[in-house]
C-alpha cells in the first residue's frame, strides 16, 4: 500500500467534500471611515476603493452593503485638527458628528450589528491613544476618558464597543461602567493583542491620526512577542470581554491560532489597512490576481482560528458571492 494524499484532490467534487474552511459574508465586519458634512465621498489615497463618507453617503453605502449580505460595520471618525485637544473632549460631546452618525445609522438600520472605536487618537491633538504627560502615555487617567466615550457610544445605540488602545484594565473598567448605567446588552470586542505595526500606515492617512511624537510602543505590543498575547487574553476574559481580537492578522496568524486554541470566546482578527493596500497595489500593477489573493488571505485568517474578520475586502468579497 502506498499513501496517496492526492486521491483527496482528484476532482472538484472530492475537493469540496474534504474542504475544511469556508469564508462567508457572515464572518465579515466592514470598517467604514466617517467625515463631517454632507455629500462627501473622498477616496483614501493609500487605500484605493476605500472612501471617507459623510453620513448621508455612508447611509447609502450601508444600504448597498446590506444588499450584498454584509450586516456588520465598524465606523471610524476622521476629525479635523480644530476639534482635537489634549484630553479628547470631543469624543463624548453628545452632538459631535461621530455620535450623531452612529445614532442615525442605528435608526435607519436597526437590524445591523454596529461597532464603534473606543480610543483617544482620532480626537487627540497628540495623536496618541492615551493622555500624554511629560512625553509619557498615562494609563489610569486615560480610562476615565474611555469610560465617558463608551457610555456616549452605548447611548447612541452601538452594538459592540471596540476598545482599541491597549491601555491596561480598560475592558473591566468599561464593562463595569456599562453595567452600572444599564447598558448590559452592549458588547465589548477587545483589541486583545494589538501589535505596534507598520501595517496601520494607510489607516492613519485615512484619519490623519498619526502620533505627533514618538510611537505607540509603550502600549501596543512588540511584534517579536507571543506569550504576552496570552496574558492579555487572560485579562480580557476575566474583565468580561465578549470577543478577543488579534491585530494585524496576516503576520500574526500564530497568535490567532494560540488564542483560538486556548480561549472559548469567539476570536476576531483585524485584516488591517496595510494588508489591504499591499494586495490592491500589487493587483493594480498586474503582479497579483486580486480576487484569488483576497480569497486566500481571508481563508488563511479563518483557518488560523478567527471566526470574525474585520476587513476592507468585505465589499469586494461579497460582490463575488452574489
Ligand atoms: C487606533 C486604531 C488603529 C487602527 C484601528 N484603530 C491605528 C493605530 O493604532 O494607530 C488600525 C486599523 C487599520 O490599519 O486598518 N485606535
Amino acid at each position: 500500500m502506498q499513501r496517496r494524499p492526492r486521491r483527496n484532490r482528484k476532482s472538484e467534487a472530492v475537493r469540496n467534500l474534504v474542504e475544511e474552511t469556508q469564508v462567508t459574508v457572515k464572518d465579515l465586519i466592514f470598517p467604514l471611515f466617517l467625515v463631517d458634512g454632507q455629500k462627501k465621498q473622498i477616496e483614501v489615497a493609500s487605500m484605493p476603493g476605500i472612501y471617507r463618507f459623510s453620513i448621508d453617503l455612508m447611509l447609502k453605502e450601508i444600504e448597498e452593503c446590506l444588499k450584498l449580505g454584509i450586516y456588520s460595520f465598524d465606523v471610524f471618525p476622521a476629525y479635523p485638527e480644530s476639534l482635537k485637544n489634549a484630553i479628547a473632549t470631543e469624543s463624548y460631546n453628545p452632538e459631535t458628528f461621530y455620535l450623531r452618525a452612529l445614532r442615525e445609522i442605528k435608526k435607519n438600520f436597526p437590524e445591523i450589528c454596529l461597532m464603534s472605536d473606543v480610543a483617544m487618537d482620532p480626537y487627540s491633538s497628540d495623536g496618541h491613544d492615551g493622555l500624554v504627560k511629560d512625553g509619557k502615555i498615562l494609563n489610569d487617567e486615560t480610562l476615565q476618558i474611555l469610560g465617558r466615550m463608551s457610555l456616549a457610544q452605548a447611548d447612541a445605540g452601538v452594538d459592540i464597543l471596540g476598545p482599541s488602545d491597549m491601555m491596561d484594565g480598560r475592558v473591566g473598567y468599561i464593562r463595569n461602567l456599562l453595567d452600572d448605567n444599564g447598558f448590559t446588552d452592549t458588547s465589548i470586542m477587545s483589541y486583545t493583542a494589538k501589535y505596534a505595526s507598520a501595517f496601520y500606515g494607510p489607516f492613519r492617512d485615512a484619519l490623519d491620526s498619526a502620533p505627533k511624537f514618538g510611537d505607540k510602543k509603550t502600549y501596543q505590543m512588540n511584534p517579536a512577542n507571543s506569550k504576552e498575547a496570552l496574558i492579555e487574553a487572560d485579562l480580557d476574559m476575566e474583565e468580561g470581554a465578549d470577543f478577543l481580537m488579534v491585530k494585524p492578522a496576516l503576520s500574526y496568524l500564530d497568535i490567532i491560532k494560540q488564542l483560538s486554541d486556548n480561549y472559548p470566546l469567539p476570536i476576531a482578527a483585524y485584516n488591517v489597512s496595510g494588508e489591504y493596500s499591499m494586495i490592491k497595489a500589487a493587483a493594480e500593477k498586474g503582479w497579483l490576481d486580486y480576487d484569488r489573493s483576497m480569497n486566500e488571505v481571508l481563508l488563511s485568517i479563518k483557518r488560523a482560528g478567527a471566526k470574525i474578520m474585520l476587513t476592507y475586502f468585505a465589499k469586494d468579497f461579497a460582490r463575488k458571492q452574489v
